[in-house]
């Protein structure tokens, strides 16, 4: 294959990746970027196998190997867990561009001119400097939403002067590596491998609670960087094309979340927004009780709903874990039909992953134009009757608005107890993701429907059909 038509075809590839990435921007056109994203990835993966591989046994085995993992893992994989996997992903990444450092560098490539052989062993530093990081802060990112690990940050004393230091550590390691001969960096370029890995486990341990997606989306962020760095490395057009577009819209999805979540996007980088030293999360940890709750039952909950003018649906993780869509947008209708305004409102971070209730609520065939974002619709809480939150915890908790000490304070919330009655649906009295207790359940107008959500809405439906057909009788 001559080089001008590979590089024609790693163009066209690099297009498509755009192309998909500009379809996955909107659920009307979502399917169609998946498949120009599939497109690009056949013809970048046949490229590689036609025009740079030597061993084709070798790349059969790994792309059989890899292909059937990958295959079980994606149809075994809950909607639930999917945050934990993409986060193992990374992980490869991560590793990959590290392997690929150490082979290119001790490949032993020999260059025409010093500042060429200059450029490339920076290539290999930053390779292996941002893939470690990548490897290790995903790791701990799966343990954690694995709840392998303790989700609450890890809070060392000094903790900003330790990563500074590491830091400062590495480009030591740095200079030595650049100004070493031969393969006579390899030493330091090792020690900067392990610093850095450390560098990312202390920034993802010191991050916790409800900052977590903020999280992924970063180290998303550096999977791609590390992955363009791999290709700076192989000389690979295509890997630096797609490595740069994964890097830069995993940053402006960063960017995008922290603006959401109204954390700095600068201290997400940096590690440890998590929580404060000064906050003092144990308090509220503690479970003791706030005060009494008013539980209430499907049928007066059905009553509630039938006799609003206007009702606002919150849906969370427990309405994705209990799979609750269906009957609930089935609620919804029948309510229209009744004349009542139904919404839905979605949280920036409801869930668990980014866009997580958007595609429930699609997959049950909301239309688009009822399901709004927050900003669209927490205005209108004092004008709703009723706000049904349906397996959502920290997206609603008022303690984000007027608890200094609480870990996710600063971050908007669905100001669902503005509305004249707020129903929650759980199970418990157990906290969320951030292991925050939250004050809305004590509310004079909060009412608590207790139980598994899809038989709660199951009931709520029964109900309203049944007060129907008595009224049609
Ligand atoms: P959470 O705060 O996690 O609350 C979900 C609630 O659902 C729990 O309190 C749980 O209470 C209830 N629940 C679980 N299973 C249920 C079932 N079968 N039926 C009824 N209720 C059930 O969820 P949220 O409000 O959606 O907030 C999302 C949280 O996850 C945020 O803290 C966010 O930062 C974090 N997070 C988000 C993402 C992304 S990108 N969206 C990624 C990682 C982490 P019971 O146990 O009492 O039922």
């Amino acid at each position: 294959m001559s080089q001008g038509f590979i590089t024609a075809l790693y163009l066209a590839a690099g297009i498509l990746f755009i192309m998909s990435l500009g379809g996955l921007s909107a659920q009307s056109s979502a399917r169609r970027g998946n498949t120009y994203g599939v497109i690009g990835m056949l013809i970048a993966l046949a490229i590689t196998a036609f025009g740079a591989v030597h061993s084709y046994s070798l790349l059969i085995i790994a792309v059989g190997v890899g292909g059937s993992i990958g295959a079980v893992l994606a149809r075994r994989v809950q909607m639930t867990a999917m945050p934990e996997l993409v986060a193992a992903l990374h992980s490869f990444v991560g590793a990959a561009a590290v392997l690929v450092g150490l082979a290119s560098y001790l490949h032993g490539t020999t260059f025409p001119t010093r500042a060429e052989a200059v450029i490339h062993e920076v290539e290999i530093f930053l390779g292996v400097f941002v893939g470690a990081i990548t490897f290790t802060g995903s790791i701990v990112a799966f343990g954690k939403l694995r709840g392998l690990l303790r989700s609450k940050p890890l809070i060392l004393p000094q903790r900003h002067w330790m990563n500074l230091s590491v830091l400062a550590a590495c480009l030591v390691m740095g200079a030595k590596f650049i100004s070493a001969s031969g393969t006579g960096g390899l030493v330091p370029l090792l020690v900067m491998m392990v610093l850095a890995g450390l560098l990312g486990v202390h920034l993802v341990m010191a991050i916790g609670g409800a900052d977590m997606p903020v999280v992924v989306s970063m180290l998303n962020s550096y999977s791609g960087w590390a992955a363009a760095a791999a290709g700076f490395m192989l000389d690979n057009d295509l890997l630096i094309i797609t490595g740069a577009l994964v890097g830069s819209s995993g940053a402006i999805l960063s960017y995008i979340m922290c603006h959401a979540m109204n954390r700095s996007f600068i201290s997400v980088i940096l590690g440890g927004f998590g929580a404060d030293e000064g906050a003092a999360p144990a308090a509220r940890a503690s479970g003791e009780p706030q005060g009494e709750v008013t539980p209430i039952s499907p049928s007066d909950t059905a009553t509630l709903l039938e006799d609003a003018r206007s009702v606002v649906i919150i849906p969370g993780y427990g309405m994705a874990v209990a799979q609750a869509q269906y009957p609930l947008y089935e609620i919804a209708r029948h309510l229209k039909a009744r004349g009542v305004t139904v919404r839905f409102a979605i949280h920036p971070v409801a869930g668990r992953l980014p866009g997580h209730m958007n595609v429930l609520l699609a997959e049950a065939k909301v239309p688009y134009d009822i399901v709004l974002e927050m900003e669209e619709v927490n205005a209108d809480f004092p004008s709703t009757d009723v706000a049904l939150v349906i397996g959502a915890n920290d997206i609603v908790n008022p303690g984000a608005l007027d608890d200094p000490s609480s870990p996710i304070y600063g971050m908007p919330v669905l100001e669902v107890w503005k509305s004249t009655t707020a129903i929650v649906m759980k199970r418990s009295m157990a906290s969320g993701y951030a292991g925050v207790e939250n004050p809305l359940f004590f509310k004079e107008n909060t009412r608590m429907l207790f139980g598994d959500a899809k038989k709660n809405v199951d009931a709520i439906l029964t109900e309203l059909r049944a007060n129907a057909s008595l009224s049609a009788a």
